[in-house]
C-alpha cells in the first residue's frame, strides 16, 4: 500500500516551514496551537496569490466582500442545510473578534452588562474575555459520562438566570463534542425563557466526523436566530488562521440594524487575501477539505490505539468533531502539570488543561492534525516519559518520529 502524501511529512520539513506550532517551543514535537500541518487546498493558494498580483493590496473592493458573502451562504446550504441570504453574512477578521462584538453590542436588552456564560472546559482565550470589558463570566462545566459529555442542565440554568451571553463552541474546543439538535433545542428554551442571548461559535464545523452531524444553532428555530449571533469561518477547516478573515452571520433584524451601526471597524479589519482564500475554500475547497476529514478520522483512532498501548492509565474519548484530543492524566499525578510535564520530560508542548477554566486540571488539549508517523512519536514518546519518568534520547528515531 501506497503512504498517504501526509504521513511522508517529516518534523525537519515542518520545523523549517516555520509554522508557530513548530517554532514556539524549539526541539519539541508540536500539538499545542490549533493549526494544521498539511497545508491548505490548491485552489486557495491560487485565489491568495492572484489577489496580491492581481494588487488588490488597498482596501477591499466590494466584489470580494460580495463574492465572499456568496460563497458562504451557499456553503452554508450545501453544508449545513443552512439557507442564510448572502447579505446578512457579514466579514470580520477573526472569530475571537466576533466574540468582542457580541459582548460589546449583543447582550441582553435588558441587562447590558450581563455575565459571559462558559461551558468549561472551554477555548482558553475565551476564559478572560469578558474580564476585558469589565464583566464576568460563570463557568459551567460538562460532564462527561462514559459515552461522552453532557450538559449540566441545572447549573446552566442557574448560570443564565437573570439574562447572560451564553458562548456556545459547537463543535466543542477542547472536548471534541458535536451538540445534537434536541441539545440546542433545550438550550434554545433555557436561553429564551431567561431572556438571555447566545454566540455560536462554529469555527469548527466542517470538522465533523462519520456518526455525527453538526447543527447550526440559528438554523433550528426562529426563536434560536432571533437570540443568537453566529460566528463561521473557513478557518480552522483550510487552516486560514492568518490570513484574517471571519463571517458573522446576523439572523435578526435587530442586531442587522446594530450592526449597521457599528460594524464599520470590524467589517473593515478582514484582509482582501483572507476574503479571498475564504472565497475558494468554499467554493473549490470541499475535495481538499474531504480528504483531511478522512485523514483526521483514522487519526482520531490512532490516537485511542496508541494510547491504549504505550499511556494505558490516560483517559480518551475520540472527538466527534474539531482535530483537537482532550486527554486525561488525572491519574497519574504529573507535577507541575500534565502539559509542563510533557513539555520538559517528553519535549512534546501541548496546551494545558488549566488553560480551559474549571474541569481542567489533570488534562492537556493534544492536536492531531499532523502526520501519523509524528503523532505515533509524540504518544511514544510521552509514555516513555511517564514510564520511566527517565530522560530519553530525543534524538533517537524511535523517538523523533
Ligand atoms: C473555538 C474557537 N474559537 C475561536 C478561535 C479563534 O479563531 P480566530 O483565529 O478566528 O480568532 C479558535 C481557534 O482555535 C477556536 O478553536
Amino acid at each position: 500500500m501506497t503512504a498517504h502524501p501526509f504521513d511522508l511529512l517529516t518534523v525537519d520539513q515542518l520545523r523549517h516551514n516555520g509554522s508557530l506550532k513548530w517554532t514556539e517551543y524549539p526541539g519539541t514535537l508540536g500539538a499545542w496551537v490549533a493549526e494544521m500541518d498539511f497545508g491548505t487546498a490548491p485552489g486557495i493558494i491560487e485565489a491568495a496569490q492572484q489577489t496580491l498580483a492581481s494588487g488588490l493590496t488597498g482596501y477591499a473592493p466590494t466584489s470580494l466582500i460580495r463574492d465572499m458573502q456568496q460563497s458562504t451562504s451557499q456553503w452554508l446550504d450545501a453544508r449545513f442545510g443552512w439557507k442564510v441570504e448572502s447579505e446578512h453574512i457579514r466579514p470580520i477578521n477573526s472569530v475571537a473578534a466576533a466574540l468582542d462584538a457580541a459582548i460589546m453590542h449583543f447582550s441582553p436588552k435588558r441587562r447590558p452588562d450581563a455575565p459571559l456564560v462558559l461551558l468549561t472546559p472551554a477555548y482558553m482565550p475565551f476564559i478572560s474575555a469578558a474580564s476585558r470589558f469589565g464583566r464576568i463570566s460563570k463557568q459551567v462545566a460538562m460532564l462527561q459520562t462514559e459515552t461522552g459529555w453532557e450538559l449540566d442542565w441545572t447549573a446552566l440554568e442557574q448560570a443564565l438566570g437573570g439574562g447572560a451571553l451564553l458562548v456556545l463552541v459547537n463543535p466543542h474546543n477542547p472536548i471534541g463534542k458535536v451538540y445534537s439538535r434536541e441539545e440546542l433545542q433545550r438550550i434554545s428554551l433555557l436561553v429564551e425563557a431567561t431572556g438571555s442571548r447566545v454566540f455560536s461559535d462554529e469555527i469548527h464545523a466542517p470538522l465533523v466526523y462519520s456518526g455525527s452531524t453538526h447543527v447550526p444553532y440559528a438554523s433550528i428555530s426562529a426563536i434560536a436566530a432571533g437570540h443568537s449571533i453566529t460566528a463561521v469561518a473557513a478557518s480552522k477547516a483550510f487552516n486560514l488562521p492568518g490570513l484574517k478573515c471571519a463571517q458573522l452571520v446576523l439572523t435578526n433584524d435587530v442586531d442587522r440594524t446594530v450592526w449597521s451601526r457599528v460594524g464599520d471597524v470590524p467589517e473593515h479589519a478582514a484582509a482582501n487575501v483572507g476574503l479571498a482564500a475564504t472565497t475558494a475554500a468554499y467554493r473549490t475547497g470541499s475535495g481538499w477539505l474531504d480528504g483531511v476529514i478522512d485523514y483526521l478520522d483514522a487519526s482520531r483512532i490512532l490516537l485511542g490505539r496508541l494510547i491504549a498501548e504505550h499511556l494505558p492509565q490516560v483517559k480518551y474519548q475520540a472527538p466527534q468533531g474539531t482535530y483537537l484530543a482532550w486527554l486525561d492524566f488525572s491519574r497519574l499525578a504529573l507535577e507541575p502539570n500534565p502539559a509542563q510535564f510533557f513539555l520538559t520530560e517528553a519535549q512534546v508542548a501541548l496546551t494545558s488543561g488549566n488553560a480551559c477554566g474549571k474541569g481542567g486540571s489533570g488534562f492537556v488539549r493534544l492536536n492531531f492534525a499532523t502526520p501519523g508517523p509524528v503523532l505515533a512519536g509524540m504518544i511514544h514518546r510521552m509514555g516513555a516519559a511517564v514510564d520511566g519518568c527517565d530522560k530519553f534520547d530525543a534524538t533517537d528515531p524511535e523517538f523523533a518520529s
